[in-house]
């Protein structure tokens, strides 16, 4: 095996094909880094953890953990060149140490999986959603009835089981083709459409005259609101909402060409994820505010509040129809990216894409019926509440509980050890380029490791 690089024809007959430009890997990563984490679930956790503290701590998390760890994710993809289950164990080798570092790959493939079961659930959502706004049905909608209509939705297993079918399926169909075929064209118009929507929506947030309180509860810090577990909810969304920890940069990772800058692609990819977040918390809490509702009200933030936005813009219907027809398909280029490790990898072993696909899905979607009877038959059902912290937590909790907070930053750490101690040097600068590797070195040695161990160790003790 040549030393400075570990790809080579044993990749079992799975040669990947490469991303035709740069530009098509950001784009397929941005696609898979922008979703349902940017405009679900950061408003609603910003929202719940009190606002600007959060988003502060969440903003440094990205910027010195989030970043290095995805320049790290994506080297080793590219080095590797298969699964992440593959890579991890392939890189350890070529470094002459042993293949049981394969065992960072099987925990992101897995966070992946138990993420896409409950993701695919949400992104249902997303549908009935559709139907409504095309059928005109926000129009002058007041907070209480919108509030009702997600309710009934939340109530009824049947529907969520139809539309986490749909959803599901999307998702196989794509991975089923090939990444590269679906994704490339997709994503180009799909991301610079979904951006100017979320600036009408902020447009609109700036008529409701309580623009000012919101930037207020979004920037400026309360640390008194910031407890041990908000900061660790922050870590693990920056992992989350970048798609890392779950092996997404990594499978894409292996498709980047040689020649691309893993820094620069990295930096864009974390910035223009960034900008959706804040941007939709910018259009989200005016109205929250505007209509006394709860920043705190949980999953159903936005599902709650846009309808009553859209209800009172010109135009509503048509925006609202867009919305989330763009919304779905943010989530769907994500689902794709949580479904290629294990594709990958099931490729690896023999199974044709196809076969992978289907198969994969059905377990994710099977394990996703927990999720839509958590939200309500189960409601009750809290499996864990003897654990003080996982008290009336359902199984839906569960799941993103221990991808995002556990599994996730657990794995960031393992990658970081990895690329700091384990890797040589000369390697991982073969891959990232003089110019950042001795930062991005430091960091990935002490700042990152340190960081995670202390916000653990604030959270067990
Ligand atoms: N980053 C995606 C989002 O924010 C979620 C995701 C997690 C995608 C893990 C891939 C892997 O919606």
């Amino acid at each position: 095996m040549v030393a400075t690089n570990v790809q080579g024809k044993e990749s079992a007959g799975v040669t990947p094909a490469l991303w035709s430009s740069r530009f098509v890997f950001i784009m397929a990563a941005v696609g898979s880094a922008v979703g349902l984490g940017n405009i679900w679930k950061f408003p609603y956790i910003t929202g719940q953890n009190g606002g600007g503290a959060f988003v502060l701590v969440y903003l440094i998390c990205i910027a010195i953990i989030g970043i290095p760890i995805m320049m790290s994710e994506v080297m080793l993809g590219r080095r590797g060149g298969k699964s992440p289950i593959g890579t991890m164990g392939a890189v350890a080798a070529a470094e002459g140490r042993s293949r049981n570092w394969a065992g960072v790959g099987i925990m992101a493939t897995l966070a992946a999986f138990l993420i896409l079961s409950f993701y695919s659930v949400i992104a249902g959502w997303t549908m009935p959603y559709i139907v409504e706004a095309a059928k005109g049905g926000f129009a002058g909608i007041a907070a209480e009835d919108s509030g009702a209509m997600f309710g009934g939705l939340l109530a009824s297993p049947g529907q969520l089981l139809l539309w986490h079918s749909v959803f599901m399926g999307l998702t196989v169909l794509v991975s089923a083709g090939g990444v590269k075929h679906g994704l490339e064209r997709a994503v180009s118009w799909l991301m610079p459409a979904l951006f100017v929507l979320l600036l009408i929506l902020v447009g609109y947030a700036m008529t409701t005259g309580h623009f000012g309180e919101a930037l207020v509860f979004l920037f400026r810090p309360d640390f008194s609101s910031l407890t041990a577990e908000s900061i660790l909810v922050a870590l693990g969304h920056a992992f989350f909402t970048l798609s890392l920890a779950s092996g997404a940069m990594m499978a894409y990772g292996a498709y980047l060409k040689k020649d691309v800058s893993i820094a620069r692609t990295s930096f864009t990819v974390a910035i223009m994820d960034v900008c959706v977040a804040l941007l939709a918390g910018l259009a989200i809490f005016p109205v929250v505010f505007a209509h006394g509702l709860q920043p705190g009200e949980g999953p159903g933030l936005i599902f709650v509040t846009l309808p009553v936005a859209f209800g009172q813009m010109p135009g509503g219907g048509f925006f609202a129809t867009l919305f989330f027809v763009l919304l779905l398909f943010a989530a769907w280029t994500s689902s794709i990216s949580m479904l290629e490790s294990l594709v990958r990898f099931l490729e690896e072993k023999g199974v044709g894409r196809v076969k992978a696909a289907v198969g994969g899905g059905l377990a994710a979607w099977l394990v996703g019926i927990t999720t839509v009877l958590s939200l309500n038959l189960w409601s009750d059902f809290a499996p864990l509440a003897m654990f003080e912290r996982f008290e009336g937590k359902t199984l839906f909790d569960i799941y993103d509980y221990l991808t995002a907070n556990i599994m996730m930053p657990l794995g960031a750490l393992l990658t970081a050890i990895f690329v700091g101690w384990v890797m040589k040097p000369e390697h991982s600068a073969a891959e990232l380029g003089g110019q950042w590797h001795a930062l991005w070195h430091a960091v990935v040695r002490y700042v990152t490791p340190i960081g995670v161990l202390v916000i653990f160790y604030f959270n067990l003790f």
